[in-house]
């Protein structure tokens, strides 16, 4: 499967992705990688590691959908069949989100459907959780909340911070997203209305 991997800033889970994607047998090839911010410092990554990356700035365009047909043109120009969303920052319209429909996924840093939206660990702390984690999710229109492909917990310990939580969380993230795209990508992960039968969901 060709997979276009959209990022917004430095792109750490695009680096585990770019040496998943190594393995032999990975079922993924990236075509490439856009970002939304040209100063996004995932893009040089991704061109070090002779991966195609380019940045279409939102700035630049009168609205959502021109900056959206740019994306999409970018995108389908690449042969891209998967779009994989790796910390991209920006809201998508629903025409453009039906247009990728069960071929788009993004990784949240929370157990969906608990904390969706942004400052998931100081939210997760503020609650007093035990346990925290992340979830690749398939894309639908309204915000983190698509069909779940996969999850990885974490506990939360004492006299954890926001940066202690999103570390930890963030290494999980990193070993989530390549096995919830090797699962997504090799048919492992049925989706069948809004839900994924996957029998190897958590990591
Ligand atoms: C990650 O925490 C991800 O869950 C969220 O934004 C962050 C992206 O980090 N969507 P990076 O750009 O992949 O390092």
């Amino acid at each position: 499967k060709r997979i276009g991997i959209l990022i917004s800033g430095r792109g750490s889970n695009m680096v585990s992705l770019i040496e998943a994607a190594r393995l032999p047998d990975y079922p993924v090839e990236i075509a490439c990688v856009v970002s939304n911010r040209p100063d996004a410092a995932g893009l040089d990554r991704a061109r070090a590691e002779g991966i195609p990356a380019i940045a279409i700035d939102h700035k630049l365009f009168p609205s959502r959908e021109a900056f959206e047909a740019e994306l999409d043109a970018a995108l389908r120009g690449a042969g891209v069949e998967l779009v994989v969303c790796a910390g991209f920052m920006r809201k998508m319209t629903a025409g453009f989100v039906e247009s990728w429909r069960d071929a788009m996924l993004n990784i949240h840093p929370s157990l969906l459907p608990s904390f969706k939206g942004l400052d998931t660990h100081a939210r997760a702390l503020a609650a007093g959780v035990k346990v925290a984690g992340c979830t690749v999710h398939v894309v639908r229109p309204e915000l983190d909340s698509g069909p779940i492909v996969a999850q990885a917990a974490v506990p939360v310990l004492d006299g954890d911070t926001e940066e202690s939580l999103a570390a930890r969380v963030l290494a999980a993230e990193h070993r989530l997203y390549p096995h919830a795209l090797k699962l997504f990508a090799s048919g492992g992960a049925v989706i069948s209305g809004e839900r994924v039968e996957a029998d190897q969901g958590l990591v």
